[in-house]
């Protein structure tokens, strides 16, 4: 036994970006600005690995929106 699941929607997701995949299409930024930063050439960059509940969908379709599946998601 593992103990009581965390409470939905309440914990906390991380974001992991791939910098040697990223190649700087900026489209996890369009999509989702609170949480893809852009650094000076054009990649993405992640202020906060940690991402708060009411942004998780943001941070997925961030990663969904991008092309090198250079963004993965642990919940
Ligand atoms: Fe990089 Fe993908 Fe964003 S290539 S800049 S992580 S859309």
């Amino acid at each position: 036994m593992s103990g009581p699941p965390p409470p939905r929607g309440r914990h906390h997701v991380k974001v992991n970006v791939d910098t040697t995949v990223c190649s700087g299409h900026a489209r996890c930024n369009a999509v989702a600005p609170e949480v893809y930063d852009l650094d000076d050439l054009g990649y993405c960059r992640i202020p906060s690995p940690e991402v708060a509940p009411e942004h998780e969908k943001a941070a997925r379709d961030g990663a969904a929106a991008c092309p090198e599946r250079a963004i993965t998601i642990e919940a």
